[in-house]
């Protein structure tokens, strides 16, 4: 179930009544509780921001929460590592009513002032930080206020029928530049934050460079939120692999890469995103053991082409090696060799990963990633000609007998 599919129907059928006796406030008990219409802007973002592909291990701040209830429902609904922030100054009014709610729903949000051109520090690094709805970015300080007999610094006034006016002059381009670039350092490799000023004032009248500025973290260059995104990925050297594996502790899950079968596609789009981490012969006891998988006929081909590209020798050559055993490339080394000090749970067949049951919602989300981004359809003319060289019946005890112990393991476990 999507998370918006999921909140939809929590919103409104949660009991609120026990918390609505305490917070008595129409914002909670009408606007925020009961009724999804104040959440739809905060779900299109959260959809945007891909909630439904972060593993529950995510880490994820509300920054500025206020009631609570956004880090409350994603802990409901499952994420584990949700962390919160309240300008505590702001809100110590109702500091008895939201001890018994952050109390009820069992977050401690801790306490941040951002303010225009200061450094700000949060605990630790995130892969998804939520500012929703949120009012950083108004200074109210730079407000003045005259009544035609004085000036004072008020900036929220009543008017005759009760309502309230707020006065705030917004962050410029610089203060969001330093904000923003403050911001990144507590991203994680492919961590996300959605900054959502509200209400956004960056398509009024003098705001021209601020909103040119801005336009590039826009989706589409039009929404009214905007996103920052970690491109930064911690290179692995090539060399580097030797006896290392994915591990996501926080889930138990180790991902073995095997050569030629889709390593740097979940090195770029899944390790960092699902939050794993390349670990020297870690001790995975007890986790459960991913790799991707190939026919070895097919991966065969794409080994060869990729020997051709990095030593310039022919496929004859490269066979010739294989009939005495001389597995001089690396990419020439067997499926089986890479995973053979590891207890596999799931094989996902890299050319047809369609037809593998998910087991957990990190594989979903793993197949779902494999939809978008690997490239099932190249048939070029040079993998062809490999193709027809490996099968030519000279061949065919060679490539049979450096297959074997794969073909093995592709048909016994493929797609389990
Ligand atoms: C309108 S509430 C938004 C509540 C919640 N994010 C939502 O979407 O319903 C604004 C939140 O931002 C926090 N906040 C306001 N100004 C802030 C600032 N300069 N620095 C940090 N937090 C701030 C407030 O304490 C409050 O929690």
């Amino acid at each position: 179930m999507t998370f918006r599919e999921w909140f939809t129907d929590f919103i409104v059928s949660y009991d609120w009544e026990p918390l609505r006796a305490v917070e008595t406030s129409p914002y909670f008990c009408q606007i925020a509780t009961g009724n999804v219409d104040y959440w739809l802007p905060h779900l299109e973002m959260l959809e945007n921001a891909g909630i439904d592909n972060l593993p529950f291990s995510a880490k994820i701040l509300d920054l500025g929460t206020w009631f609570g209830i956004l880090p409350f429902a994603l802990k409901q609904y499952g994420f584990t590592n949700v962390y919160a922030t309240d300008r505590l100054s702001e809100s110590e009014f109702k500091r008895k009513e939201f001890d018994f709610l952050w109390n009820y729903f069992d977050i401690q949000p801790y306490d941040l002032d951002i303010l225009p051109n200061k450094t700000f520090k949060l605990d630790q690094k995130y892969d998804l930080i939520l500012l929703l709805q949120s009012n950083f970015y108004w200074k109210t300080k730079e407000v003045f206020c005259h009544n035609g007999k004085q000036l004072t610094r008020q900036w929220q006034v009543k008017d005759a029928e009760d309502r309230t006016h707020t006065f705030f002059s917004p962050f410029d381009k610089s203060e969001l530049e330093f904000f923003n670039n403050n911001m990144q350092e507590y991203l994680t490799p492919r961590g996300k934050a959605i900054i959502h000023p509200s209400p956004w004032v960056y398509d009024q009248d003098g705001m021209e460079e601020t909103s040119k500025y801005l336009k590039q973290f826009q989706i589409n260059n039009e929404t009214t939120h905007y996103v920052l995104q970690n491109q930064v990925l911690p290179v692995v050297d090539p060399n580097n692999w030797k006896d290392k594996v994915w591990v996501n502790k926080s889930d138990k899950t180790f991902f073995v890469p095997i050569w030629r079968c889709g390593n740097t596609t979940f090195m770029n789009y899944c390790a960092y995103q699902l939050g794993f981490e390349l670990l020297h012969k870690p001790d995975v006891t007890g986790y459960k053991g991913i790799a991707f998988v190939r026919d070895p006929r097919i991966r065969l081909v794409s080994s060869i082409l990729m020997v051709q590209q990095n030593t310039g020798v022919t496929v004859e050559y490269i066979l010739e090696k294989l009939s005495e055993n001389n597995i001089f490339d690396e990419h020439l080394i067997q499926q089986t060799d890479f995973i053979k000090n590891y207890t596999i749970t799931s094989y996902i067949d890299l050319d047809n990963y369609k037809n593998y049951q998910p087991k957990s919602r990190m594989e979903n989300i793993i197949i779902k990633t494999l939809e978008v981004y690997t490239d099932n359809n190249s048939n070029d003319t040079s993998k062809q000609k490999v193709f027809e060289i490996v099968n030519q019946p000279q061949y065919k005890d060679i490539v049979d007998n450096y297959m074997a112990v794969d073909t093995v393991m592709f048909n016994k476990f493929g797609n389990t």
